[in-house]
């Protein structure tokens, strides 16, 4: 190892870190939510090999190269740790089963009766392959490049377990809610506690920041959204930190919207990931002022490219380049996403001169 390489190792400096540390960039930092996955064909190979779909998650060698699929390929800024937010309730006992081209299946967890049988512990031994796989992946990532590892916000999860799958608008979860506050509570209690050892977990392996997957929190009215996503968030972040006391963590409240000033003021967030529809304005004066934002092309005018695409990267430029932006999509990229937009993408976010 040349003297160099050495002193690159020791004192890397990450531009998607020092965006979050409160240093804007010049050329802000690009990544992409979902970045491994199924528009890449290394990974449809991968995931058919593994079998199933938490086969991949916990095989720490295939978890780690899916990881760092997208990283050599494009050599994005970070790296998310291949895994999925329903790795927690995997380890609190539930059912999990992905379904080819179906989606997510859980026992639903619907009635009082029912979560007063819900573990309050997760069995931490079964996500030994994540911190394995985030130890791996640490290990061979050019140290520029930040780690994330992740968790799904309460909420978000709890609408999953709640119905046992995905649904349009998540009406189980929001019916528990109403009905049945002090159950869905006691959920959300056990998710905040097993989130924050996960998180701490994933920090010590080695993720150098974390993110929280509040998915579903635009379906809330604000009341709700206050107590269901704000308040569990504000938790986790509080428990990470009273550990970590500078652990860097980004929230993505997806369609929290005209929200997101009270989700950001009240959780302690360092950046906020924001969906496409959000308004400029609102983002730029009351949230950049106070943390980092990251986002927030449109997924589907990734798919569609040419000068749409051109046109809507500019926006996002022009809209949040001049203060602390880390470049991402609304949402996670799209399986029919062609390869050559992501490409053309990343050449216009790194030509940028700001
Ligand atoms: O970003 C990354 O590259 C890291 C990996 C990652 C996955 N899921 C892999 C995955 C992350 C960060 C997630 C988060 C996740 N998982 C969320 C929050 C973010 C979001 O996209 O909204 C949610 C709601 C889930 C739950 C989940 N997992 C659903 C609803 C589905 C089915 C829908 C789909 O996209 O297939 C999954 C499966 C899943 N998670 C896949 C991948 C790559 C596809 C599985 C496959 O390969 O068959």
């Amino acid at each position: 190892m040349t003297a160099d390489s050495y002193l690159t190792q020791i004192s890397p400096v990450k531009p998607f870190l020092e965006v979050l540390s409160g240093r804007r960039q010049p050329v802000p930092p690009i990544w992409m939510m979902r970045q491994a996955g199924r528009y890449l064909p290394e990974y449809r190979e991968l995931r058919a090999k593994a079998g199933g779909f938490l086969d991949l998650c916990f095989t720490p060698e295939y978890a780690a190269e899916v990881t760092l699929q997208p990283i050599r390929r494009f050599n994005f800024d970070a790296a998310i740790i291949f895994s999925d937010i329903l790795v927690i309730p995997y380890a609190l006992g539930r059912t999990v089963r992905f379904e080819a081209g179906e989606g997510p299946r859980l026992d639903p967890l619907d009635t009082p009766d029912k979560v007063a049988t819900l573990a309050a512990h997760a069995d931490f031994t079964k996500l030994e392959p994540v911190y394995e796989a985030l130890r791996r992946v640490r290990r061979e990532l050019d140290p520029k490049i930040a780690l994330i590892g992740f968790c799904g916000a309460p909420w978000t999860v709890a609408t999953y377990m709640v119905a046992g799958q995905g649904t349009p608008d998540q009406a189980p979860a929001r019916m528990m809610a109403y009905r049945h506050p002090d159950a869905f509570a006691a959920i959300i209690d056990v998710l905040v506690e097993n989130s924050i050892q996960y998180l701490l977990g994933q920090l010590k392996a080695g993720a150098d920041v974390l993110q929280i997957f509040d998915t579903w929190a635009g379906v809330l009215p604000p009341r709700e959204f206050e107590r269901w996503s704000i308040d569990p968030t504000r938790r986790i972040v509080a428990g990470v930190r009273a550990k970590v006391p500078d652990a860097k963590i980004i929230g993505f409240p997806r369609g929290a919207g005209a929200m997101l000033p009270a989700y950001v003021g009240a959780t302690g967030v360092d950046g906020v990931s924001i969906d496409w529809a959000t308004e400029p304005s609102l983002i730029r004066e009351k949230i950049q002022t106070r943390v980092a934002v990251q986002g927030n092309l449109d997924p589907l005018v990734l798919i569609a490219g040419g000068a749409a695409l051109d046109r809507a990267i500019d926006d996002v430029l022009s809209n949040y380049a001049s203060g602390r932006l880390i470049f991402n999509l609304g949402h996670g990229i799209q399986p029919e996403t062609p390869i050559a937009h992501v490409e053309q993408m990343l050449k216009r976010v790194r030509a940028y001169k700001g």
